[in-house]
């Protein structure tokens, strides 16, 4: 590579290995060298600046792959021709020499452990590197044994020399509605690749392997979501965030006071009575399931893009469980349950601050009302988040969310959250279309 080409990637923060310089993973069924990986990856990058966010950049991997591209006008359904289990490629895509593909079985707490360090070193940080997903053990088990989860969509890489586990990326099987279609689509989360291991293309090699274990089973599309703008997304929504804790928020620097506030404003801004108000909200109960999904699902069909959850799955997704997920349930006087709110719990790390080593979050998750206004069910859940000792609440502009997003004093987030389909097109939803919420 050339010295100009060098120093761009520099600047762009980028670290390209030269031509044999070290040997480390690449895209196995590449057909290129190296050194025209790092050209034409510089040329992305650099591209990258001007078109950001347009769908004029060039994706040496997601052009290759059934997503839309530019197009507006098409077809709802599969972009990829058909095909059978039988033209599935049966062996697992290659690796280079040192590596190999790894089942992860997270019933195993070696296991579970290694899954666990590796997201908590190198899963997503904010964009100034403050802050990073600290996703408990419990959290994961929650978020991949979901009913009917296969292992094998559990998928990891590992050095073969001593086994460190150095990349993953995960499928559970979800049925998903897209413009009035039931799709069986595979949710695809937790693509993480080590921090050692970045810009050597080996993410298009884990969502390869990924897209054949689904394919398999005879499955063909999948959903998924990315704060990276990709070919092409099919919603895109905006976080906003309700300060809980106050001082502490502005301690870790994730809230910031505005020129003419002081603390003491501030904190008294945010304060929250602890008075709840919806009479009658408890806690759900295993006996409160078939009222609640079947309210569940009769309300998420309103939306353009929602995923169907049966008895199994809603129980499974919304009973308690301690520091993961949170539901509450409004049952009326006669036992029948009118209303229903929930959220989960999903901590980030505190990089490099002496005083906090995390802030608990609360993420909205899935909220139904019919008795009460959504406004005050959601202040509900606040009380309820302050007293399991949440410094945030977090939720999506999608649903409803907009009608207590300002009342109950959420801010805007810098960062939007793109939904994905893989393999399957309908025309772009917005905001209050989108009715799935992913972990
Ligand atoms: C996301 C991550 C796995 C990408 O790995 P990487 O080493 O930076 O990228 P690679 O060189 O392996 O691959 C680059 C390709 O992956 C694509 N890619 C990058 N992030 C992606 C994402 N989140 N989802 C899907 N594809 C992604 C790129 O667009 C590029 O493909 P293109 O040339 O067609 O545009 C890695 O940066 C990481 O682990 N980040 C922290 C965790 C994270 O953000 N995970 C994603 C959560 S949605």
């Amino acid at each position: 590579m050339n010295e100009e080409a060098k120093e761009v990637l520099e600047k762009l923060g980028l670290k390209v290995e030269e031509p044999d310089a070290q040997p480390g993973i690449e895209e196995v069924t590449q057909e290129k060298s190296k050194h025209q990986e790092s050209i034409e990856l510089l040329t992305a990058m650099y591209g990258d600046i001007a078109m950001r966010e347009s769908d004029q950049k060039i994706h040496k991997f997601w052009d290759t792959q059934p997503v839309p591209k530019g197009e507006v006008e098409k077809n709802v359904g599969p972009l990829d021709e058909v095909k059978t289990v039988a033209e599935v490629r049966q062996e697992p895509y290659g690796l280079p020499a040192g590596f190999q593909w790894s089942t992860l079985n997270i019933d195993d707490t070696n296991e579970l452990t290694e899954v666990y360090n590796l997201l908590n070193e190198n899963y997503v940080e904010d964009y100034d590197a403050c802050f990073r997903f600290d996703y408990s053990r419990e959290f994961l088990k929650w978020a991949l044994q979901a009913p009917g989860f296969y292992q094998n969509w559990h998928v990891g890489i590992r050095q073969s020399s001593n086994n460190k586990l150095l990349a993953m990326i995960t499928g559970i099987p979800a049925k998903v509605h897209a413009r009035g279609n039931l799709v069986k689509m595979a949710e695809i989360n937790f693509l993480c690749i080590h921090k050692k291991l970045r810009s050597k293309r080996l993410a298009p090699v884990l969502i390869k392997e990924v897209t054949r274990r689904v394919n398999l089973l005879d499955q063909w599309s999948a959903v998924y979501t990315a704060g990276v703008y990709l070919p092409k997304p099919v919603g895109k929504c905006r976080y906003y965030h309700r300060t809980l804790n106050a001082k502490k928020l502005i301690d870790i620097g994730f809230s910031a006071l505005g020129p003419r506030m002081t603390l003491p404003r501030y904190i008294r801004l945010y304060k929250v009575e602890d008075t709840i108000k919806v009479p009658g909200i408890r806690p759900m109960e295993a006996k409160d399931v078939p009222q609640v999904q079947a309210m569940l699902v009769k309300y998420l069909s309103r939306f353009t893009m929602w995923i169907e959850f049966d008895q199994h799955e809603a129980a499974h997704w919304l009973l308690p469980r301690d520091n993961v997920v949170y539901s509450y349930v409004v049952e009326s006087s006669e036992g029948i349950v009118t209303d229903f709110v929930s959220f989960y719990n999903l901590p980030s790390t505190v990089i490099d601050n002496p005083k906090y080593s995390h802030v608990k979050a609360a993420y909205s998750f899935y909220n139904v009302a019919t008795t009460v206004p959504l406004v005050t069910l959601m202040q509900d859940a606040l009380v309820f988040a302050i007293r399991e000792d949440f410094d945030v609440f977090n939720c999506l502009d999608l649903m409803e969310n907009d009608k207590f997003i300002e009342p109950l004093k959420f801010g805007k987030g810098d960062g939007d959250l793109h939904y994905y389909f893989y393999n399957y097109f309908i025309p772009e939803c917005t905001e209050r279309e989108v009715g799935i919420v992913l972990l």
